[in-house]
């Protein structure tokens, strides 16, 4: 069997992306292994949850300090774990244009959208208030602007009467959790 590539993935909260990603990586025939998962918020129940399943885990906050020093650290935890492409799965904090620049290529990100519409947060409510009838989730190419970069996977799901944004965000998020191991694994493969 090939090597497979060594994913490091960025949270800041739950992780249930990061726990799709996982379950997906342990398949007999993945392309990919999480070797780390890291955060900006030390108390990220995702970070928690990846400990229990004996990943390598890594925090830095950057509250107070200068956003170089908080990356370095990051960028010196997936260095040494020998990361080769970063997902970004719920982290909530825009990359300093230098840290995407030096892994200019290797950052993929999910978005609860259809981009390029909704970038930025409280997505699913501006979904409904448009009045759109299908919803759904992105994974793109991370380049310095936020939720932006060349789109490589979508998933749909329609917005039913009724939606509240917590409904739709449950149905985005079921399909999130498809969507983005898939994606990684095609981009993998090419
Ligand atoms: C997901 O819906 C993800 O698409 C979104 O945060 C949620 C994280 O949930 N990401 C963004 O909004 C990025 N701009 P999770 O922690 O359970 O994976």
């Amino acid at each position: 069997m090939a090597d497979r590539a060594r994913v490091g993935i960025l949270l800041s909260g739950r992780g249930s992306n990061m726990q799709a990603l996982v379950a997906a990586s342990r398949a007999a025939d993945a392309r990919y292994e999480v070797v780390l998962v890291a955060s900006d918020k030390p108390e990220a129940p995702g970070l928690a949850w990846a400990a229990g399943q004996g990943i390598a885990t890594f925090a830095a906050s950057p509250k107070g300090r200068p956003k170089p020093e908080y990356e370095a650290e990051i960028d010196a935890a997936l260095t040494g774990a020998g990361v080769e492409v970063i997902a970004l799965a719920g982290y909530m904090r825009l990359l300093s244009p230098e840290f995407v620049a030096r892994w200019a290529g290797r950052i993929l990100n999910i978005h609860p959208s259809l981009l390029p519409k909704y970038k930025g947060l409280d997505t699913h409510a501006r979904a409904i208030a448009a009045g759109d009838t299908v919803a759904g989730a992105s994974v793109h190419l991370v380049t310095e602007a936020l939720d932006d970069g060349p789109v490589i996977a979508q998933a749909e799901v329609p917005v039913e009467p009724g939606d509240t944004p917590d409904t739709l965000a449950a149905r985005v998020l079921a399909a999130e959790h498809r969507l983005y191991p898939a994606a990684l694994d095609r981009f993998l493969s090419t």
